[in-house]
This record gives C-alpha cells, structure tokens and sequence, in this order.
C-alpha cells in the first residue's frame, strides 16, 4: 500500500502541476498517467483485504466511539440521579430570584419548629413579612426574634384543631396583617408523624393523626380562602410528605393523610385556576431537626418522644427550606424533595410501579419493625437484614 501510494501521490502532484504550468502537457499527463496505472496495480492484489481491513476498523472505531459516550452518559445520569435531592423538574429551574419574596406576606403554620422555624428565619432573610402560627405563643416568640427583621414578623398563635370561629378569625387577622397587605403564600406545615405499626395504631390515635394533618389545613384552606379570592390572589402551599407519593410502610396513617391533602390541594388547584389562586404541594422525604425539640409524632397509642438521628440520609433543613422556596417563587404545583433512597422510591412508583410495589414489599416488613421500635426508617441494608 505505501508502495502504491508513494507513486500515485507523485503522480497525481505532477498532473496538477502539468495541467497548470507546462507547455507540455500532454507528455506529462501520459507520464503521470503511467505512474498512477503503476501505483493501482501494486496496489490491486491487496486492495480486497485492505477495503475489508479499513471498514471493520470503521466499524471497531464507530461501536468504541458508541460505547464509551453511552457508558459516560449513562454513569453522568447515574450519578446526577444518585446525588439528586429532588425531582429533575425542580432542580433544572435552580435557585429563586434574590427579590422574589421580598415584601410579600407570609403565613406559616407549625412555624414554632422544625422546618417551619427553618422556613421562617430563611423567608425572613429574603425580606418577606411573616406570620408565623402554632399553639405555643412563646416558642413561636423566639422565632420571631431570630429572624433578621423582627419587626416584620407578627405572632399569631392558635390551634389548629380549635373551633372554626378561631380559625376564621386568624384568617382575619392574617388578611388584615401589615396594613391589610392581603396574604400571598399560606404555607400549611403544621403536622404530626407517625412511627407504628397499622395492626396496633388505635382508631383514636388515627383520627388525631387525620384531624392535624389532613383536616387541620382543609379547615384553615376553607377559612382563608375567602380573603384570597376577595383580592385575587394568593398561594396555599402544603408540607405534604413523600408518604403522599410513595406508601410508608410503619407510618400508614400518616401516610393516608398526606395523600388525602394532595388529593385535596390538587383538586382545588384546578377549581380555582382562573382566580388568581395557585396550589404548590410539597412532598419532602426526610429532613433533619435543626434543634433539640423532638417532633410532633405518634406512637400505637399516643403521641411519644423521640429525637430523630440526624443520620446523612435526612436533608439538612436549610437544604430543604431552600429547595421549598424555589418551588414557592417558580410555581409548580408539586415538588418532590429527597435524597435517596427515598427519591428513587417516588420515581418508580410513578413511572415503574409494579417495581416500585416489589421493592416496597420486600423491604416494607422491616421497615415497619424499624420505625416502630425507634430505629432508622432509612437503613435499607438493616431493613433487608430484619427480614
Ligand atoms: N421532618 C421531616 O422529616 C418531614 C418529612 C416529610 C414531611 N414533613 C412534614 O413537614 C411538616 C413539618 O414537619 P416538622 O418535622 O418540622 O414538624 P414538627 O417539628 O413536629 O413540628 C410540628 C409543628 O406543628 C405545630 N402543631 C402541631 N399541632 C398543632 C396544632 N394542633 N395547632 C397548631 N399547630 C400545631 C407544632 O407547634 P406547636 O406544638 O407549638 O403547636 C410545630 O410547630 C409536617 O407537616 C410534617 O408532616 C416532615
């Protein structure tokens, strides 16, 4: 083949040069003609094996390329999904505007702690007005004093679970809060957990576990709503769960209500639609507690204290309150926050459910176990081992 080169190379040169520059052309043209027919010839004997020679390294050449860009693709969505904390669609609209809360009038429930004191001192640092509600006056008084502002934060404590007289007049006093400014997110977050097993949770503890969690925002919802659509305005957003998505198995109640709040929330999103009212539920898998206060949670029986681990697989609350805010100020109607497994988990049951179903099953007996015998509900290797 070099051989065959070596002459036809030349021999194409000198056509060139002979066409252009030399009177004698013709002369020329016949020589290098010659050595081209040359070159071809040498060539002839191995120009079959070299054809098939150069395709196949084409071919080796095109699957090597293939492979190599399907295998990075795949390891970089891999990696993306692994190290993801929510869902794609909230990630991809990325941190909220520096001004979007400023000025606006916040009410948020369970604000005395956990994510709602979290939710409140960061909403607070980005210039909002804040009402911050729950039972305990005075808990809710220290929150208000750790927010950068104090003096744009009014305390507004009363139970949720009160009679509808109370709820319609926080309404009020929200609506009527910073000059009568009308309210532009009413953030449900109060709640309560559950970690025990469906067979032995009592009716009487399921029914709490309803009333604070489903109820309680349905009846504020139905209180406030009057006010918002009077001015035409307004965002309910619900800390639902990602029981609300996926089955949790030790927290069966727990999870029954959340979903109930998304089917609610949801439903109303599409009833008020062309009102100027807008529904953002969020589903958050576990978050760490930012103080030492135990959670709101129930046992079988009642409710109980446990201080949850903060173990690496809960969000740090200041990640969680961040990521609840981009959804807030982008305005989608449900926003999934998790770090895995637990955001897995929601991909399969939407898109894979019979999947999702079988991994749930297999690891949903020791699960339940963990949950209400004070374990991590999160250990999914001890969970297996439970079985
Ligand atoms: N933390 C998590 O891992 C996680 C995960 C997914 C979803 N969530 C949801 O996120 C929300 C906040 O969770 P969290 O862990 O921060 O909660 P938390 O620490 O248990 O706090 C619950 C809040 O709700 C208030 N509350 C309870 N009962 C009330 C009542 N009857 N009336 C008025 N306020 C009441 C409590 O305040 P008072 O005691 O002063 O009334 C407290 O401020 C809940 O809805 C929860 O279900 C939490």
């Amino acid at each position: 083949m070099c051989c065959g080169l070596l002459l036809a190379v030349p021999a194409a040169v000198t056509a060139f040069i002979a066409g252009y520059f030399c009177p004698r052309q013709d002369a020329l043209l016949h020589g290098a003609g010659q050595l081209l027919q040359l070159g071809a010839d040498s060539l002839g004997p191995l120009a079959q094996p070299l054809g098939y020679a150069a395709a196949g390294l084409g071919w080796v050449g095109a699957l090597v390329a293939f492979v190599t860009v399907s295998a990075t693709g795949t390891a970089i969505a891999l990696y993306g999904l692994m190290s993801a904390d929510a869902d794609l669609a909230l990630l991809l609209r990325g941190r909220h505007k520096p001004d979007a809360f400023r000025g606006k009038v916040i009410w948020i429930t369970g604000a005395s702690q956990g994510i709602g004191e979290a939710l409140a001192k960061y909403l607070a640092g980005q210039g909002a007005r804040l009402i911050l509600s729950s039972r305990s006056a005075e808990r809710l008084q220290r929150v208000k004093e750790a927010c950068l502002d104090p003096s744009a934060v009014l305390v507004l404590p009363f139970d949720l679970l009160g009679p509808e007289a109370d709820l319609a007049a926080a309404a009020a006093a929200a609506d009527g809060a910073f000059g009568g400014a009308g309210i532009d997110f009413l953030i449900h977050n109060a709640g309560a957990s559950q970690h025990a097993l469906a067979a032995e949770t009592t009716g009487e503890v399921a029914q709490q576990l309803l009333d604070i969690n489903t109820l309680a925002p349905i009846r504020l919802t139905q209180a406030a709503l009057p006010h918002m659509l009077k001015r035409g305005k307004g965002r309910l957003v619900v800390t639902a769960s990602m029981a609300a998505k996926v089955p949790s198995p030790g927290q069966a109640v727990y999870s029954a209500a959340k979903m109930a709040v998304w089917g609610y929330f949801g439903s109303l999103a599409t009833e008020v639609a062309d009102k100027g009212i807008s529904v953002t539920v969020i589903c958050p898998g576990p978050v760490g507690s930012s103080s030492d206060t135990p959670r709101v949670l129930f046992g079988p029986k009642g409710k109980i204290s446990r201080l949850e681990q903060q173990d690496k697989r809960r969000m740090a609350p200041a990640r969680a309150v961040q990521l609840m805010a981009n959804a807030m100020a982008a305005g989608v109607e449900e926003a999934w926050l998790a770090k895995q497994p637990v955001l897995t988990m929601a991909y399969l049951m939407q898109y894979l459910p019979l999947l999702g179903w079988m991994v749930l099953k297999k690891v949903g007996p020791g699960r339940a176990r963990a949950l209400s015998s004070g374990k991590s509900g999160y250990d999914v290797s001890s969970m297996l081992r439970e079985q």
